[in-house]
């Protein structure tokens, strides 16, 4: 199977796409492209006019999206990360957006081609990386790092409670043989982990956080998010898609402070309805995935997504 062939079935898809309220003529950016499940749902709802910037960082990704994008000339594809959102838009001359999308986190595919280095299902080359054109490998991180660092992350981004004999384990694994392959870092965490909670594989956490860490998934979501809520249009929409808290916990703290009015020293005597409108509006609460798409879909189980919609308000930079 070629590396562009492998599957994604795109999660909260209807209630994602949905919930930017796409106009035909509307600007919308798909931030996180994968497949292109979302987008080319968000492309169907556009006219002739509307326009749709992608982004991806995995390159087998923003093939797939330059081979859908060829003859539309409403797409454009950009292969970065989505923190530099600012700045590639206004390369493609977009001040303003309509709406943004983000399902986070990694794709089906990524996950599934052994090469890539993502899982401990497989044995293969401890890679990690959703940009293999740039940045540090799993293995090449592991192989410098200090203890402390290692112990940091892997407490930090897996919240895994062994986090300390895991990093030491890996230490002292490191000074017999490089740990250059997914199976020798899963044979190591699990010699580490003592106990482990029911069905899930010792090396999860260690996996969650490595990755993570390597593709700064949290940093790229902070950089993210007054961007593109800031790039809005009055009544254009934010959709973020996350999968597992520590995402979702940016996301949400981020949308909860920007609905709310700024507070203000209690000696200032104004009246609630003289505080200025704060610049976004939460739409609708939470929402999960049905239970028939989780039956149907067991990666839709963790997913949460978030919608909000700038309102006349400015956020404190503007
Ligand atoms: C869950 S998949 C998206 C699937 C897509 N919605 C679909 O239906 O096909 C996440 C994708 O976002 C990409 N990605 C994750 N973080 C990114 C970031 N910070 N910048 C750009 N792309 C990112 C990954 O490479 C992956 O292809």
């Amino acid at each position: 199977m070629s590396s562009t062939e492998y599957q994604h079935v795109t999660v909260l898809l209807h209630e994602a796409v949905d919930g930017l309220n796409v106009r035909p003529d509307g600007i919308y950016v798909d931030g996180t492209f994968g497949r292109g499940g979302h987008s080319r749902l968000i492309a169907s709802r556009l006219g002739p006019q509307g326009r749709l910037v992608v982004f991806d960082k995995d390159l087998q990704a923003i093939a797939v999206a330059q081979a859908w994008a060829a003859n539309d000339a409403r797409i454009s594809v950009v292969h970065d990360g989505f923190a530099t959102l600012k700045s590639a838009l206004a390369r493609l001359g977009i001040e303003k957006i309509d709406g943004a999308l983000f399902d986070l986190g990694v794709s089906s595919p990524q996950i599934d081609e052994a090469a890539r280095g993502f899982s401990f299902r497989f044995d293969a080359p401890l890679d990690m990386r959703m940009d293999t054109s740039r940045g540090q490998s799993a293995a090449e991180w592991l192989a410098a790092a200090d203890e402390e660092d290692i112990h940091e992350v892997i407490n930090n981004y897996g919240e895994e409670r062994f986090s300390r004999p895991i990093a030491r384990a890996i230490v002292a694994a490191r000074q017999t043989a490089p740990i250059a392959t997914t199976g020798q870092l899963a044979k190591i965490v699990a010699q580490a982990v003592r106990t482990r909670e029911r069905g899930q594989d010792p090396a999860t956490r260690t996996f969650q956080a490595v990755r993570i860490f390597i593709n700064r998934e949290l940093e790229e979501i902070s950089a993210m998010l007054p961007q593109a809520a800031g790039c809005l249009n009055t009544g254009g929409r934010l959709a973020v898609i996350a999968f597992h808290s520590l995402e979702d916990r940016l996301v949400k703290q981020f949308m909860q402070r920007h609905s709310k009015p700024a507070p203000l020293p209690r000696w200032a005597m104004v009246k609630d309805s003289e505080r200025p409108e704060p610049p976004l509006k939460l739409v609708g609460k939470a929402q999960k995935a049905t239970e028939a798409e989780v039956a149907a879909n067991p990666r839709a189980r963790s997913a949460v997504l978030r919608v909000a919609e700038r309102s006349g308000g400015s956020f404190n930079d503007e």
